[in-house]
């Protein structure tokens, strides 16, 4: 059963009932974050509860969920289980990280993270009665939105800028939603989309336009907790564009802090490209508002916000967790995609492998300790992105059989 009590804006406060329409906080636009009564729930949930069910996605965590019928999360579901953690023994120590880990994120089932928020957002709109689900989206959040909406039998629409890579297009497009190809970049695209959604009366599944994406996202937070016995590791490292996945796991942690199901909270590290990063730069002048940033070239087009709506609620939870933003460089992310596939054997695309560019940065200005317990998300897989492939290994060929048969093979290594 749900403890689910409705929204509550994180701009001015203001309360709402669950019929509240998925959107922005009808009083001021700021955002919407679900409420549950924890201290209700506190008495009647345990570790225990938790553990002792099947690893779904969603359903395992069905009181902190804001569904009223826990139908819907099967109805929206792809089989999606918990991610694993994946302990990266001899990269940590060449990093001297020895405690470094990795979660892997790029297992879900449209090879990125963003099947938490979508499976959300998806089950949300049954409960709602909702036909047209729309999404703007650098790629992974379409295709995931697209998947779970072709399962639940809804009509999905994606929003997508040019240049977004051939992969990501080809993934959209193999669950057949209605794609919008917008002239512009992310921020426009976001537009575009509130535009189709608000005239056509389609719900937006964006991150904190709709506030379900960032419940089925807070269950990052969750899985850490569960799988580190009800700890969770010193650090945290995540990708940061527009803040999903890094809000959404803060509040999941501050709910299992509620709760007392945990003791504290991970050191959330927000890694942004340098080619744009609004929030790192607001970070490090120590203000609480972003500035609109003007974005650089970049080998990536994930995590390219210019003015993500996020922005001051992002760092609130990034400073509430005694956490950071930063910024790595193209240059930085391409040798921890190389890095990660050649000494940990995990093909990440670059906004998976960005989390590990800040941890290598941080360690070496001494701001993490050797000793201390270092978690990456790792967000997205390299399939994702294949024109971005650190590749390595020499290459022989192509020869026929004969020629092969001649060949030391000594000189194949
Ligand atoms: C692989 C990957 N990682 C991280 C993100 C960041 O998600 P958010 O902007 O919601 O934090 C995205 C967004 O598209 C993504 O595709
Ligand atoms: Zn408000």
């Amino acid at each position: 059963m749900t403890y689910w009590l409705g929204f509550r804006c994180a701009g001015c406060g203001t309360e709402h009932p669950r019929e509240t329409p998925a959107g922005l906080c009808p009083r001021c636009n700021g955002i919407l974050l679900a409420a549950y009564d924890l201290s209700a729930l506190r008495t009647r949930v345990s570790r225990e509860t938790f553990e002792r069910r099947a690893p779904r996605l969603l359903a395992r965590w069905a009181e902190l969920m804001p569904f009223t019928d826990p139908g819907v999360m099967e109805q929206a579901s792809l089989c999606e289980t918990e991610t694993p953690l994946l302990r990266a023994q001899a990269l940590g120590e060449s990093l001297d990280l020895p405690k470094l880990a990795f979660k892997m994120d790029l297992y879900l089932p449209s090879a990125s993270l963003k099947d938490r928020p979508q499976s959300a957002v998806v089950a949300g709109a049954i409960e709602r009665k909702v036909e047209v689900v729309a999404v703007s989206s650098s790629g992974n959040a379409g295709a995931a939105l697209a998947a779970h909406a072709a399962k639940a039998g809804l009509k999905a629409v994606v929003g997508v800028f040019a240049g977004v890579p051939e992969a990501k297009l080809a993934k959209i497009r193999a669950y057949a939603p209605s794609l919008l190809l917008v002239k512009g970049g992310m921020d426009t695209t976001e537009q575009a989309i509130r535009s189709v959604c608000d005239r056509g009366g389609w719900l937006n599944a964006e991150s904190f336009v709709n506030p379900y994406a960032n419940e089925g996202e807070k269950t990052i937070a969750y899985e850490i907790a569960i799988a580190h016995d009800w700890d969770v590791p010193d650090h945290l490292f995540l990708p940061l564009g527009n803040a999903g996945c890094v809000v959404a796991p803060w509040k999941g942690f501050r709910e299992l802090l509620e709760l007392g199901l945990i003791a504290r909270m991970p050191k959330l590290i927000g890694v942004q490209f340098s080619a744009c990063c609004p929030i790192a730069e607001a970070f490090r002048r120590g203000e609480n508002d972003i500035r609109p940033f003007h974005r650089q070239p970049s080998f990536s087009t994930t995590l390219m916000h210019e003015n993500p709506i996020s922005g001051s609620l992002a760092l609130r939870a990034i400073r509430d967790s005694s956490g950071a933003a930063i910024a790595a460089s193209d240059d930085e992310v391409r040798e921890a995609m190389r890095l990660m596939a050649q000494q940990a054997g995990i093909f990440a695309e670059p906004a998976g492998a960005i989390a590990l560019a800040g941890a290598i940065k941080l360690r070496r200005n001494g701001q993490i300790g050797a000793n201390d317990s270092v978690l990456c998300l790792v967000s997205g897989g390299g399939l994702n992105y294949l024109n971005a492939t650190a590749t390595g290994g020499r290459v022989t060929g192509p020869l026929t059989l004969d020629e092969i048969g001649a060949l030391d093979p000594a000189t194949i290594l």
